[in-house]
């Protein structure tokens, strides 16, 4: 999709992926609106964007909270136009260190769901009308390895994630047709706070740096309408698909956008 002009809102914005995403597409010359939680570190990342000459808003809120979705949803449309492009990039663990199922909480199992699933599930169904009245919009999930494997210990995130996948598909096949599309990209392991309280051992020289994935993330998005909608990527392995020369005197396609 174009990414020049339109609007982003991404979800967890204050550091890590989010924050990193959001400066790249500000460059791209998006209007980026993040979101977080702690206001104080949203403030800072808009501000090194608007530094840089990026169109970028904060905006402090819960995605885990049922009442402050339609919150994010209205002010982010009121503060960079209908939006485009939709990230859910916030995620929590749950309590760490991390713990085996048999010594989860059932509250903390809630609570990660909360943030991990039905925030997202939320905020695409605040937004996603709007999107298909335009006739035009990507949601990109951001999901993780731990939904495909039977991780020790990563009990309540990873069952999170494996959920939010399958959303991702289920939201992509209801909205086939409409300009609307769903993605969900695993990232990798990062050099995040989030890496550092799930695994405060790990090399971090081993780990990406969140600004390369989020340049992979935005070509991803420039070329999300050549990747089937419902698809769920890994960013490190994926390359650009091959653009198919169009057959002569065949119609040009009638996108949306
Ligand atoms: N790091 C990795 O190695 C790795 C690997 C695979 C997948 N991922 C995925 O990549 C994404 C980004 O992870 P990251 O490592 O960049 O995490 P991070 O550095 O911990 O950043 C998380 C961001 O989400 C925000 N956030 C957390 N809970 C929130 C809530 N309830 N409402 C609103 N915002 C919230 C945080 O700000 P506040 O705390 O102020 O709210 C922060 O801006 C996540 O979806 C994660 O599952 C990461």
């Amino acid at each position: 999709m174009q990414i020049e002009g339109r609007s982003a809102l991404i979800t967890g914005g204050s550091r890590g992926l989010g924050a990193a995403l959001g400066r790249a597409l500000a460059r791209e010359g998006a209007r980026v609106v993040l979101v977080a939680r702690g206001g104080e570190e949203l403030a800072r990342v808009v501000g090194e964007i608007r530094a840089e000459g990026g169109d970028a808003h904060g905006f402090a809120a819960d995605v885990g909270a049922k009442e402050d979705i339609h919150r994010i949803a209205g002010a982010a449309s009121a503060l960079a136009g209908p939006i485009d492009l939709l990230v859910h990039n916030a995620s929590t663990l749950g309590p760490t260190p991390l713990r085996l199922l048999l010594d989860t909480e059932c509250e903390d199992l809630g609570q990660v769901l909360d943030v991990n699933l039905l925030g997202p599930f939320r905020l695409t169904r605040a937004l996603a009308g709007g999107m298909v009245l335009r006739g035009r919009g990507l949601v990109l999930q951001v999901t993780s390895d731990a939904s495909v494997n039977g991780y020790p210990a990563w009990g309540a995130y990873g069952v999170s994630k494996a959920a939010l996948d399958q959303l991702g598909r289920i939201w992509a096949a209801e909205l086939e047709g409409t300009g609307v599309r769903v993605l969900t990209v695993d990232p990798g392991e990062m050099r995040t706070a989030m890496h550092a309280a799930a695994m405060p051992d790990a090399d971090p020289a081993t780990l990406a740096d969140p600004a390369v994935v989020a340049r992979r993330l935005v070509a991803i998005i420039r070329a999300a309408e050549a990747i089937p909608t419902g698809t769920r990527l890994e960013a490190s392995n994926w390359t650009p698909p091959r653009w198919q020369p169009m057959a002569v005197g065949a119609a040009f396609p009638r996108g949306r956008g």
